[in-house]
């Protein structure tokens, strides 16, 4: 089939790769020139994703998949898939292709819009083009950043929200060669909905086990079995019951504060979202005034910071915690910070600017510090040669806000280790 994008971005560039590889023809479209020109030169420049590259590489190559700026591709498209940023843009986007519809298309809304957009936005088509036929579908995106292309072959569900039976075999030609059998169709609002509610509750969770840690630390118990021994019960599941720093990144607090604003604007009470989304924040002010605390018992001049993206395998550091600390320590210390993170280190820069140090590598950054604090989970910081940290740092205090660190052995080695 003929697939056209709008949006190549975090989800456009890898569900457009993703189709190519199935066998569709794919045309991703998008505003900016640099991003297709890259793309047009092979080359991904503006996200980092384990295995696209790959993936790319080959139907770019074989032509499968192409990139413009133009819409015009639309007039041949037999599905238009709209994964733009924010619900500003899909009406932007969808004033824009609704011309160029010629013959029946399918357009399927993957970005995240509020429940009742897609019927605004089919009203809005039809507006403008009065002569299109055509169907608007929910398709929501689930994919983890970072995981992009493992969550695009292995899809727990693919939701359609539709209000009539026609798009019906054209979705499932779509994922006709991948995933048909993952296939959920509901109604259009039900889908837009399924989207906030998944996040929201995913959001919720991972505050719940937050939460959850202070309990245990303050009750000398051990989150991590605590988690575990939840984990078992198939109701609870075991994924989302790591603690940390509080949520971040571009979906979680856009969604829970969508929802919230739907309900409100509605009468509808949402009090879990509602203080989810205030003590995730307060959390980070909470573990801030820690550090602080630690820092100001040695009179230490210098903090080590490990992680700077909103969770480790991605370079995004759109409302990191770990950026939003740093912010907080930076109001009330005044001395070196100096900060790591194996991928986010440009993002960051841009956040950050000159306000800290950038080390090269972990113990370039730890050199001389007297408090080492990690903020993000990349998995290499499971592995760090805590000898060689002992012997490069000037005091020896660990705050690992991703309890990433054996405690034992940090104990051992004469650290004073402080986890979640
Ligand atoms: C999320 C949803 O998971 C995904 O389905 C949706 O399509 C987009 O939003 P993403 O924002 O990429 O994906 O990140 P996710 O992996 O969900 O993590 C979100 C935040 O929660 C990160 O800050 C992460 O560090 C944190 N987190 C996640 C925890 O603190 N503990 C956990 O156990 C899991």
């Amino acid at each position: 089939m003929k697939v056209v994008i709008i949006g190549t971005g975090h989800v456009g560039l890898p569900i457009g790769v993703y189709l190519a590889e199935i066998g569709h023809d794919v045309v991703c479209v998008d505003k900016v020139e640099t991003i297709i020109d890259s793309l047009n030169n092979g080359k991904i420049t503006f996200l980092f994703e384990e295995g696209l590259e790959e993936l790319f590489q080959r139907n770019f190559k074989s032509n499968k998949i192409k990139f413009t700026t133009s819409f015009s591709h639309v007039n041949d498209a037999d599905v238009v898939i709209i994964s733009v940023g924010t619900s500003k843009h899909v009406y932007n986007a969808s004033t824009k292709l609704a011309e160029y519809l010629k013959g029946y298309t399918v357009i399927a809304i993957k970005s995240t819009v509020p429940v009742g957009c897609n019927d605004e936005i089919e009203n809005l088509i039809a507006k403008v083009n009065p002569e299109a036929d055509f169907d608007v579908v929910s398709l929501p995106e689930f994919l983890r950043e970072g995981f992009a292309v493992f969550d695009s072959f292995n899809p727990d569900r693919i939701i359609i929200g539709t209000e009539s039976e026609r798009p019906i075999s054209i979705i499932k030609e779509l994922y006709g060669n991948c995933n048909k059998e993952k296939l959920f169709f509901v109604s259009r609002r039900s889908a837009e909905a399924i989207k906030y509610a998944s996040n929201s509750f995913l959001a919720m969770k991972i505050h719940f086990i937050n939460e959850m840690s202070d309990f245990c630390k303050e009750f000398n118990a051990s989150i991590r079995e605590v988690a575990e021994g939840m984990g078992l019960d198939k109701r609870i599941g075991d994924e989302f019951l790591t603690p940390g720093p509080g949520y971040g990144g571009f979906c979680f607090p856009k969604d829970t504060h969508e929802i919230l604003n739907m309900a409100k604007n509605n009468g509808v009470n949402l009090s879990l979202i509602e203080t989810t989304i205030k003590n995730n924040k307060n959390r980070m002010s909470k573990l801030s005034e820690n550090i602080l605390y630690e820092t100001n018992k040695i009179k230490a001049n210098k903090i080590a910071i490990l992680g700077l993206t909103f969770k480790g395998g991605t370079d995004d550091c759109r409302n990191s915690p770990a950026i939003t600390i740093i912010n907080l320590l930076l109001k009330h210390f005044t001395y070196n910070i100096i900060t790591y993170d194996p991928k986010g280190m440009k993002n960051a820069k841009n956040l950050l600017g000159n306000k800290v140090d950038y080390g090269k590598d972990v113990y370039d950054t730890v050199k001389g510090a007297d408090v080492l604090v990690i903020l993000t989970d990349w998995m290499e910081f499971k592995k760090l040669d805590l000898r060689k940290l002992k012997s490069s740092m000037n005091h020896h205090i660990i705050i690992d806000l991703r309890n990433m660190i054996d405690k034992n052995k940090a104990l051992k080695l004469g650290f004073t280790y402080i986890g979640l």
